[in-house]
């Protein structure tokens, strides 16, 4: 069974292979810096792994594990920007409008999610897309409950995070041919494991949950979480192992 860093790598060396639309031209350029500067890769290194417990091949579910980076990337290049939260760095680097200016990251946004949808739709199965854009979706409504203030931020979370990761764990679900009937659960633990790792994004920058909560309580909010995805798993009747790894790893996160 491969590790999540040998899954990340096979995520990395996919992606640095992948030929964007050559209509591009040298957008081109601010799609690979944004794609190639260090992200953890947490969701297509999640859906590789259920790929892998569920006894599916991993080397199939390169294009729908790598179609979930570049929306992830698009929601980012796309987050930072003025109208959004402004920001001027990412991953220690200046964000994308910095460097290549508002209307570049922008076009960058809308690349990468159209590119994704192109690896979805390589698959026989449409569902494979549908799930793909339908969590972009969801994403996008979280993203603008996040800018309009919406004081629930639990449904906020399920959303511009959470919908990503259940999409990851369902991705790799129908790559590894689960039977639908057979999925909950394991989409229970993708629910559990995007509002952990958001809770935990939350500590680590100071705001959301932890912007409106005493820390304490958003601590053993993590930990509750955390409890809950590591009971789903332990529901399941695999070998969940590296699973259980990215639990640990995301809720000891320091950086
Ligand atoms: C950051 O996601 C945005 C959130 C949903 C919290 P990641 O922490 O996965 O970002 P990278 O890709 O590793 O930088
Ligand atoms: C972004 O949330 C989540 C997305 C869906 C893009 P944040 O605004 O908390 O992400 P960071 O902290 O900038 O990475
Ligand atoms: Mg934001
Ligand atoms: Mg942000
Ligand atoms: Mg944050």
């Amino acid at each position: 069974m491969r590790q999540a860093e040998e899954l990340r790598d096979a995520v990395d060396a996919y992606l640095r292979s992948l030929m964007f639309a050559s209509e591009l031209g040298q957008l081109e350029k601010a799609l690979r810096y944004s794609l190639e500067s260090g992200g953890k890769r947490i969701r297509p290194v999640l859906c590789l792994a259920v790929v892998e417990a569920a006894g599916g091949d991993v080397e199939h579910a390169l294009p729908a594990a790598s179609a979930l980076e570049l929306v992830h990337t698009f929601s980012l290049v796309h987050d930072d920007l003025p109208a959004l939260d402004d920001d001027p760095e990412r991953r220690g680097r200046p964000s994308s409008h910095v460097v290549f200016g508002e209307g570049a990251a922008l076009l960058a946004g809308d690349a990468f999610l159209a590119e994704a949808v192109r690896l979805g739709l390589r698959y026989d199965d449409p569902r494979i897309a549908r799930e793909l854009v339908e969590a972009t979706l969801g994403m996008i409504g979280g993203q603008y409950r996040d800018i309009t203030g919406d004081d629930d931020l639990t449904e906020l979370h399920r959303l511009k995070t959470g919908r990503l990761f259940v999409a990851s764990v369902g991705l790799g679900l129908r790559v590894a041919g689960v039977a639908e009937r057979d999925q909950a659960r394991w989409r229970a633990f993708g629910s559990e494991f995007g509002l952990l790792f958001q809770i935990v994004d939350d500590i680590l920058d100071g705001d959301g949950l932890a912007g409106r909560l005493p820390s304490e309580d958003v601590m053993r909010l993590a930990d509750s979480s955390a409890a809950r995805a590591r009971k789903q798993l332990e529901g399941l009747d695999a070998n969940t192992s590296v699973l259980r790894a990215l639990v640990d790893a995301v809720t000891f996160r320091t950086a």
